[in-house]
């Protein structure tokens, strides 16, 4: 099992367009708390782990939204990343569900390992404030505007929460993530703000 996840932790890498920020900064820190969640609830720690890491690999190198949605991409790129590693297809397929159903397409029987991986990409957002500035302002948004745009992704995905257990926590995330944007918002205003 180690062997095959060093072989996906390696290909979900190369794959990803700006790896430092969806890979390193994100799919990694998913994977990691995806896994310790599996832990925690006795789901399935594998299909977690692979499922955190790989939810958006459909940010990839050759990413176009016109063409498809980074779910359908994410799904088409994690089979081909999966199956190149040597991943068993029935883990396979639990895998790529997991992707499938993140940012908020879970349904009403979707399984423990497909809402513990989408609980925590939300919780792991909220983590992550210089990581997503330093991603969309990479984009070309001023700070300014990749302020703004946090504030609504982070008021957009509170709700989404699904689990019971994660409903607390995501609310005092979600304040602390507003109360350091609003920091890191009076730095941009006083021309204190680096990167
Ligand atoms: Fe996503
Ligand atoms: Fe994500």
């Amino acid at each position: 099992m180690e062997k095959l996840k060093s072989k996906v932790y390696k290909l979900a890498r190369e794959n990803m367009i700006k790896p430092e920020y969806y890979f390193e900064a994100h799919g990694v820190p998913v994977a990691k708390y995806s896994k310790r969640n599996a832990e925690l609830f006795d789901a399935n720690s594998f299909t977690c782990e692979m499922g955190g890491l790989l939810h958006d690999i459909g940010y990839t190198v050759d990413y176009n939204p016109e063409r498809a949605s980074h779910i359908e991409r994410g799904m088409e790129i994690a089979y081909s990343v999966l199956t190149k590693a040597g991943v068993p297809s029935d883990y396979k397929n639990r895998i790529i569900d997991t992707i499938r159903t993140h940012d908020d397409n879970l349904e009403e029987n979707s399984p423990l390992e497909n809402r513990i991986v989408h609980d925590s990409d939300l919780l792991v957002f909220y983590d992550s404030i210089p990581a997503n500035m330093e991603l969309l302002s990479g984009f070309g948004a001023s700070p300014g505007k990749s302020i703004s745009r946090l504030k609504a992704e982070a008021d957009k995905k509170l709700p989404w929460i699904n689990m019971e257990y994660f409903k607390g926590v995501a609310k005092e995330k979600h304040a602390q993530f507003l109360a350091n944007l609003g920091a890191v918002e009076r730095m941009v205003n006083n021309g204190s703000f680096k990167r």
